[in-house]
């Protein structure tokens, strides 16, 4: 793989000069949805797929891109003069995007780059391809400068790009888990602290399955920023009558008993979410730990009912899926996963059980649905690392 890109690399813009190689994964996210901007927790885990790039310094300041993936592009030639966001830029709005980011924050590229990316995330999957090319390109720009960034900084810096030049309000999570995954962990991350602790995935009798639904709603990033100020507005309700910093600062106690404050029964059911997702996110890491796997499946069904109620970011396919699975001998749990509206499912399957799981969900799936879904089992990969 390595060397077919080198040589791509070579292909698009010729040899000479030191040429390196980085890779960042994508994630899937266990439990703990729609609460990392809510001061909550998150279970999310690297994937062994991601985006990969291979990069050369420039003597002038110009920038040329070229992604594998969107060949018919061709090479897209900009500079450091220009970072700014256009809706023509389509994908390069993300590197640009970081590279902004580091120029904000006092770390002034000394020159281009030639970057070429190829990435084998399913595009639209919710499985972070954008957040993994917005810590691939904080690696490369570490890397090839040596800016004095960690990797929990890279994640700030991709999370703050996505924010503010890529326009979508995301939370921590995605970049986070691209930045610092671990091989066969997933992380326990305080998102209100950034705290975090590695929880070993060791399931012997089971496997984590993701579906891709393989639809994606419009208006996905309006409706999660939607979801983000009716949070924002029903935390600022409740500090007229508690002392919190944020949602993720109540048991379901303490919600219950003030929820009144909030002067909306849509954004009660958001509040109630984020309150009850946390805690669960809470116990089922708990659960893990104690080697209750069972008791982790069914905090991830109740995680998608949430989901599908309170929050409202499911849709039919996704609930296809997670009925499916929900009715299939040996799956332990089953729920959306990502930021919603379409996307994948991830749930935990008895490895007796996996190759029916795949052969009658897929086809009752199709028949539903009219096209088919995914399926990948997962496996737990590293963090972003040079290559
Ligand atoms: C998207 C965002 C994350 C997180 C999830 C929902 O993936 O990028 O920050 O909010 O949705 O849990």
């Amino acid at each position: 793989m390595l060397e077919k890109l080198k040589q791509k690399f070579e292909e698009t813009f010729g040899g000479n000069g030191d040429v390196r190689a980085y890779f960042a994964p994508g994630r899937v996210n266990l439990i703990g949805e729609h609460t990392d901007y809510n001061g909550g927790h998150v279970f999310p885990c690297a994937l062994t797929i991601g985006t990969y790039a291979v990069a050369r310094k420039r003597e002038d300041n110009k920038l040329r891109l070229y992604s594998m993936n969107f060949e018919q592009r061709g090479v897209i030639e900009t500079s450091l003069d220009d970072l700014t966001p256009y809706k023509e830029a389509g994908w390069t709005n993300y590197p640009k995007g970081v590279m902004w980011a580091f120029e904000e924050r006092g770390y002034k590229m000394p020159s281009g780059l030639d970057i070429l990316i190829y990435g084998n995330i399913p595009n639209g999957s919710g499985l972070s391809s954008s957040a993994s090319l917005e810590v691939l390109t904080g690696l490369v720009l570490k890397d090839m400068f040596g800016f004095a960034v960690s990797m929990v900084d890279i994640a700030l810096i991709g999370q703050y790009s996505e924010n503010n030049f890529n326009g979508c309000n995301c939370g921590i999570m995605d970049q986070f888990a691209s930045a610092m995954g671990k091989k066969d962990h997933a992380i326990f991350l305080d998102t209100n602290t950034l705290e975090c602790e590695y929880a070993p995935v060791v399931l012997e009798d089971a496997k984590i399955v993701i579906i891709n639904s393989k639809v994606k709603h419009s208006l996905v990033d309006s409706a999660y920023n939607d979801r983000r100020n009716e949070c924002e507005t029903a935390l600022k309700e409740l500090q007229t009558v508690i002392d919190i910093k944020t949602l993720g600062d109540l048991t379901e106690e303490e919600y219950e008993a003030h929820k009144d404050a909030i002067k909306s029964e849509v954004r009660q059911k958001r509040a109630k979410h984020a309150v009850y997702e946390n805690q669960r996110t809470i116990r089922a890491v708990a659960a893990l730990k104690a080697n209750d796997v069972e008791t982790f499946g069914k905090l991830m069904n109740a995680s998608h009912v949430s989901l599908r109620d309170d929050y409202e970011v499911s849709c039919e396919e996704i609930d296809i899926l997670v009925n499916l699975a929900w009715e299939t001998e040996g799956v332990i749990g089953s729920r959306i996963t990502g930021g919603g509206f379409g996307g994948c499912t991830v749930s935990i399957v008895k490895n007796e059980a996996v190759d029916g799981f795949v052969t009658n969900i897929g086809a009752k799936y199709k028949e539903k649905v009219g096209h088919e879904a995914e399926f990948y089992v997962v496996d737990i990969g590293e963090g972003a690392h040079v290559l």
